[in-house]
């Protein structure tokens, strides 16, 4: 070998080395530098400290860039160092991978802890020596590359040191770079101190062509660095961490499959210049025959990709599939897993429920409705059992105000009036507490109000007759203690009552219900039992002009039933009402035989037109005529009481 070029050599070496350790300096200074300047720099205000970590890390890669142009400027033929660097490098690399599997491995068979290195160390120590021996005019040469190549490695090795494990990120995008990067940028640099060891053709004379695909490879690697990063940015942090939702795995693994592909296709084309179309029409067959193979994955992954796009479903949703129902917990681009109510994992693969009917209780609102069925007797009026029903919902606080709960009578079955709740939730899993409060509450309040859940019974009744059907029992042994105990009936002996009791039934009006409407015409008189009614008088316009209320012992309808003139006002019940209802004839016969009741009956018949006169008065802003004026109300009263008298006594013609 030409002395001057060995010389040469050696000279370049010597020179890349002393570059190198300068760089390395100049990269520890910096690092150091940057430490100092941070930690020591404490802001108090808020602004300062977002200025602090905001120059740390944009001067982060300064630490990298300035050794780095130093080398640049100063070394133009920086790749072409001494293959021992390859050797090094390999014996670093291997140590670095086999470290780990060193330690199980003297862990389990029980070697001492300075024979398994030997073992494994030997071989590569043994090659380096005598690649070195091999070529002893360049061993000068190769003293100063393999320095070279260690500075280079311990530099990029300290590089990935700092940005993956010392330097501590406060953001959590860093964070999450970290992890996904990580491995990747380490091959880089093991990658990168090969390459830089192999480009030396003193020792090892690796082909171009090898040359070449060790380059791509470097290449597609950065290229995987930076789709890793964007990835992670996008799947890790944006989506989860700025915008709070959660992306299902399968997606990311879709993504990164296709990069990984466009990867490999690239590394075919363009790193080993095979024939793309050639590759892709031969991979064809293997297509098909994987592509049967792995029919129902790829149906379910198909179908996942469907449900992702239709969005029936997100993850933490209660849901309904079929037959199965849970808590979303997993979604990936195979099945989806519910966590069901009862804690477990049932795993449906993503075509199964795609095929299947999906119920979402959590979206697009956690509302969702409850019915519960309940049969009570008979005897119980409807709207009574309906305020205690949703007087028992309003007091559970997890059924909806708003909504409010409903309560419908459905059905008059064989035994019991069947009613359903419908009541709004918003907590399903909890369903069946809630269920039960109701229902237990349900049961307390029907002991109080004395309601019955009827047993299932048959009650076998002869046939009524019409009359029957109509008024109930014939002889309703009610009625008679009743009616002794309504003042203006006192005046009337025991036979009177009897006849009155006769001709009377009790009848039930629900809250609303009209008993009798004016203007039509009327033959019964009623006496309040329980509840209230509402008096209502309209003008010829139909405004209503006149309201009164009445309740417990008051009476009304009297008016039609006594004059023969068609109903002067519409009553209605205000809240449920039990009214006797007496008969014109009843009432004929004992106001024959009792003058008395003619009379009290009809005072206050005339105190009611009175009040309706003026009422009238008022709404159509008349005034009254003076000799009526003159007579005063007293006066007033004398007359509509005698030329009602009359009038009666005309209707009844006796
Ligand atoms: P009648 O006309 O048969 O039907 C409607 C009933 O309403 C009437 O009998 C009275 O009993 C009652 N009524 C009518 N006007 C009044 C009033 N001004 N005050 C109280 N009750 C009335």
């Amino acid at each position: 070998m030409d002395p001057s070029y060995v010389q040469a050599v050696i000279e370049t070496e010597r020179q890349n080395l002393q570059v190198a350790l300068w760089a390395l300096a100049i990269f520890m200074a910096a690092v150091v530098g940057h430490r100092v300047v941070f930690k020591g720099w404490q802001p108090r205000t808020e602004m300062g400290l977002l200025t602090r970590e905001r120059l740390r890390y944009l001067s982060l890669p300064l630490l990298v860039l300035l050794p780095l142009w130093w080398v640049t400027v100063r070394l133009p033929q920086l790749f072409f160092l001494s293959a021992e660097l390859f050797l090094a490098v390999c014996l670093f690399g291997l140590a670095l991978i086999i470290e780990p599997v060193r330690l199980r491995v003297a862990k389990k068979y029980m070697l001492t802890s300075w024979l398994f290195p030997v073992l494994v160390y030997a071989g590569p120590v043994t090659v380096f020596l005598f690649s070195v021996t091999e070529a002893p005019s360049l061993s000068g040469a190769s003293g100063y590359a393999l320095g070279t190549v260690l500075v280079v490695f311990f530099f990029l090795h300290v590089v990935y040191l700092y940005l993956f494990k010392w330097a501590q990120l406060r953001h959590p995008l860093g964070e999450v770079l970290r992890k996904r990067l990580g491995r990747w940028v380490y091959l880089g640099v093991l990658g990168a101190t090969f390459y830089f060891a192999a480009v030396r053709p003193q020792v090892v004379d690796l082909p171009p062509s090898w040359l070449a695909i060790l380059a791509g490879l470097l290449v597609l690697l950065a290229v995987l660095v930076v789709s890793e990063a964007i990835i992670a940015t996008v799947f890790d942090f944006y989506f989860p961490v700025v915008k709070r939702s959660e992306i299902p795995t399968f997606f990311r693994d879709l993504v990164r499959g296709l990069v990984f592909i466009g990867l490999f296709l690239g590394f075919m084309g363009l790193v080993l210049k095979r024939d793309l179309n050639s590759l892709l029409v031969g991979s064809a067959v293997i297509t098909v025959s994987i592509g049967f193979a792995l029919q129902e994955t790829l149906g379910n992954f198909f179908a996942g990709l469907a449900l992702r796009l239709s969005r029936p479903y997100a993850l933490g949703d209660d849901v309904l599939v079929g037959q199965v129902s849970g808590r979303v917990d997993k979604i990936d681009w195979r099945q989806t897993s519910l966590l069901t109510f009862t804690g477990d994992h049932v795993n449906l693969p993503n075509s199964l429920v795609a095929k299947e009917g999906i119920t979402n209780y959590s979206s697009p609102s956690r509302l969702h409705a409850r019915d519960l069925r309940i049969g009570l007797h008979y005897r119980h009026p409807p709207n009574q059992v309906m305020d205690v029903i949703k007087g028992v919902l309003a007091e559970v606080e997890e059924v909806r105000k708003v909504p409010a709960p409903e309560v419908h009578l459905l059905d008059f079955q064989d035994s019991a009036v069947l009613y359903r709740i419908r009541m709004w939730i918003e907590d399903y899993p909890n369903r069946w507490n809630i269920e039960t409060k109701v229902r237990s509450g349900l049961w307390y309040a029907f002991r109080r109000e004395r309601l019955e859940i009827p047993y299932p019974t048959r009650t076998v009744v002869n046939a009524p007759t019409a009359q029957e059907y109509v008024y109930g029992n014939e002889s309703d042994p009610q009625v008679l203690p009743f009616l002794s105990h309504v003042d203006f009936l006192e005046a009337l002996g025991p036979e009177s009552l009897e006849i009155l009791a006769r001709s009377a039934r009790f009848r039930l009006f629900a809250a609303g219900e009209k008993v009798c409407r004016q203007g039509d015409s009327g033959d019964s008189f009623y006496i309040i039992r329980s509840g209230r009614v509402g008096v209502e008088i309209r003008d010829a316009q139909g405004e209503v002009f006149l309201r009164h209320e009445m309740s417990k012992g008051n009476y009304f309808g009297e008016m039609a039933l006594l004059t023969g003139e068609p109903r002067s006002a519409t009553v209605y019940a205000i809240t449920d009402s039990e009214l006797l209802m007496v008969e014109k004839e009843g009432l004929r016969d004992v106001m024959v035989a009792n003058a008395q009741v003619e009379e009290v009956i009809s005072k206050v018949l005339a105190r009611r037109q009175l009040r309706t006169e003026k009422a009238r008065e008022e709404a159509e802003g008349t005034r009254v005529s003076k000799e009526e004026h003159a007579a005063g109300p007293a006066g007033r009263l004398e007359q509509i009481s005698e030329q009602l008298l009359r009038k009666i006594q005309a209707f009844f013609s006796y």
